[in-house]
Order: structure tokens, then C-alpha cells, then sequence
């Protein structure tokens, strides 16, 4: 046995990286793929968790970062900047430490959860509080990315999708084919994108490194409804949801969602907060998968269209849960009962526990 190498040593072939490109890597992906018994019960399909809480920032964000830092480094960049809803820039100064490199990020101030901030912290990142949205946000560090000597490392930076698709090829290894339905949650929609163009790829029988896969899924996307610029079919100028991950009201790789929607004869749809939060305590508390709110948008979307009875029967069906719980745990607390105090004492913690 060995262990896991990262992405790009496991992908190699597959990435844009050459043989002197070096390689900054926290040995991201090779996550679990987690049988989830009680989604599966609810909607007659075989449920699968791509559980990308499990890399080592606590995101998916890492398979892209890997990529992204690895080729800043090997053009000489010794800064890199990202716009962000926390995940991004946890990820960026994780890797931009481990590749020597300065690393600036932009955050909507007060959007951010407080784990993904410790990380950016933690991590020695240069935080800049932007008093606006995730797309003013974006918008700033494009600017300062053309004018400036600093590596823009935001979706919109190819190699973040490129070492994203690496999600698919996971799910294609580990089922033995693609899955019938993939489920995302949508935000800045280079996730989706990144997915769509794994799938395609190892389904792609030209290829001279072979086709592991025989088809490829319908992509299932979910927007938050106060942040759903792609359902309603315009930007959203004020962006509003309890899911900060993915509160975007105008994303970078809007048509390129769109695409993989319609390549694929996929949806892109909307959940409440309320059926986010549902989605969450159902993830949590039945399947033993602690995520963050936005990532419970996929499973929302999914027993959404469920309910609908949207969701043939016998299905094989992949939802890519995206971020950890602990980093915005907040929502856990929250109506959660408080904790029982008792002395310390064996009757009465029996007691107290229903056991006595
Ligand atoms: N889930 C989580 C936990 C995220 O952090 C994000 C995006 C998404 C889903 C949506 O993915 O943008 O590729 O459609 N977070 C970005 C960030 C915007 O800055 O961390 P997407």
C-alpha cells in the first residue's frame, strides 16, 4: 500500500503540468465516497457522498488550488491574490505558504465564517475586508491581477479548473463508471464546469490515454434562492443567503454552467435557506456527514426534485458535499438543545441520559 500523492501525481497525464512544473500539492483529493443509506431510501436510488471536506483545507477548492499554485510558482509568481467567500482563501494561503509565495485575499466583510477566516489567518494570508459583495470582490482582484505583479489563483485562472475535473475522474475510479446524476451546489459555477469537463474527458473515446468511463451524467446544479442569478436568468445585484459560500449574484463561469447543464440534459435549480438548512441537520444527523450549509445545497436540491417526483427510480447518483462542517459551525449550534449540566455523578448523569 502507499498513500495517496495529490492530484497532480495521480492525474498527471490527464493535468497541464510538465515535467519540471513544481509541484505544490497537501496531497488534496483521493476523498471519500460515502454510500448514503437514508438519501437513498428517500428517493429509490443508490445515493452517493463525494465528501470533499475530507482535503486538507477542508474544501474541494484544493484540487483546484494544487494546480493553480503550482503553475503561479513555476511562471516565477511570488504573490497570488483570490476574491472570496472563505473557502478560496483558506485553500490559497494553505498552498501559497507551502509554495513560499505572499498571498492577498478579498472577503466581503462580515460574509465570511469564522473557521474560513482563522484559516486565511492562521495561514499568514493579507486579508482585506471589502466593504461589497463576492463580485465586487472578484471584480477588485482582476483589477489588481492586470495592473500589478500578482498571480490571480480565483476560478476564472484555468488551472483551477483543471484540477477541480479531478473530482469526476475520482467518482469514475471509485463507481467504475460515471453516475447517472451528478448534484452540485452552484456559486462562482466553476465547480460544475470542472466536473462536467472531468466527465467529458474520461468519457472521450479519442483520447490516446483511454476512456475509463462510458458515459457521462446529467449535472444537476442548485443555486441559494436569494443568490440564484442563473435561475433567474439575470445577475443578482444583493446576493442573500444563510449559505455565505455560495452567496454570488453574478458568476464567473456563468455560461460555462449553463453549458454543462444543457450538454448533459441537466438542470440548474434553486433551494430555499429553509431547505438547505433541512438538508444539513438530514446530512448530519442520519447519514453522519458534518458540512457546511452551502454544500447541503446539492442534497436540498436533490429531495427537492424528489419530493417533485423529478427523480426516476433505480438511479445511480453522485451529490459532491463541498466543504466541512467545522468551518462554519454556527448553524450546528443553532437551534441545536443545549448541552445537560450534571454534578459528577453516575445516577445522575444515568438519569439525565433516560438510562436510570
Ligand atoms: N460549496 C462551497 C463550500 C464553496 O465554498 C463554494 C464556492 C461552492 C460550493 C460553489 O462552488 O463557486 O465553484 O460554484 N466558494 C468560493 C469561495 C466562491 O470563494 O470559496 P463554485
Amino acid at each position: 500500500s502507499r498513500q495517496w500523492r495529490g492530484v497532480i501525481e495521480e492525474y498527471r497525464e490527464r493535468l497541464p503540468v510538465s515535467a519540471t512544473t513544481p509541484v505544490v500539492t497537501l496531497r488534496e483529493g483521493g476523498t471519500p465516497l460515502v454510500p448514503a443509506q437514508v438519501l437513498s431510501e428517500r428517493t429509490g436510488c443508490e445515493v452517493h457522498l463525494k465528501v470533499e471536506g475530507a482535503n486538507p483545507t477542508g474544501s474541494f477548492k484544493d484540487r483546484g488550488m494544487t494546480m493553480a499554485i503550482s503553475r503561479a510558482k513555476e511562471e516565477g509568481a511570488q504573490a497570488v491574490i483570490c476574491a472570496s467567500t472563505g473557502n478560496t482563501s483558506a485553500s490559497a494561503a494553505a498552498y501559497a505558504v507551502r509554495g513560499g509565495m505572499v498571498c492577498a485575499v478579498l472577503v466581503p466583510t462580515g460574509k465570511i465564517a469564522l473557521g474560513k477566516m482563522g484559516q486565511a489567518l492562521v495561514h499568514g494570508a493579507r486579508i482585506l475586508e471589502v466593504d461589497g459583495n463576492f463580485d465586487d470582490c472578484l471584480d477588485l482582484a482582476r483589477g489588481l491581477s492586470e495592473k500589478y505583479p500578482v498571480a490571480l489563483v480565483n476560478s476564472v485562472n484555468p488551472a483551477r479548473i483543471e484540477g477541480q475535473k479531478t473530482g469526476a475522474f475520482e467518482v469514475v475510479d471509485m463507481l467504475g463508471d460515471a453516475p447517472d446524476i451528478h448534484v452540485l451546489p452552484v456559486g462562482n459555477a466553476g465547480n460544475i464546469t470542472a466536473y462536467w469537463r472531468g466527465y467529458r474527458e474520461y468519457a472521450d473515446t479519442t483520447s490516446p490515454l483511454g476512456a475509463p468511463a462510458t458515459r457521462t451524467p446529467r449535472m444537476w446544479g442548485f443555486q441559494a434562492s436569494g443568490a440564484a442569478p442563473i435561475v433567474r436568468g439575470e445577475p443578482v445585484r444583493n446576493p442573500a443567503t444563510l449559505a455565505t459560500a455560495i452567496r454570488i449574484g453574478n458568476p464567473a463561469s456563468w455560461t460555462q454552467a449553463e453549458a454543462a447543464r444543457d450538454e448533459s440534459g441537466g438542470i440548474i435549480d434553486e433551494v430555499t435557506d429553509r431547505e438547505i438548512l433541512s438538508a444539513y441537520r438530514l446530512l448530519a444527523a442520519q447519514e453522519g456527514v458534518f458540512v457546511e450549509p452551502a454544500s447541503a445545497a446539492s442534497v436540498a436540491g436533490l429531495l427537492k426534485a424528489a419530493a417533485r417526483g423529478e427523480v426516476d427510480p433505480g438511479q445511480r447518483i453522485v451529490c459532491t458535499v463541498t466543504g466541512n462542517g467545522l468551518k462554519d459551525p454556527d448553524w450546528a449550534v443553532a437551534g441545536a438543545p443545549p448541552p445537560i449540566t450534571v454534578p459528577v455523578n453516575a445516577d445522575a448523569a444515568a438519569e439525565r441520559l433516560g438510562l436510570a
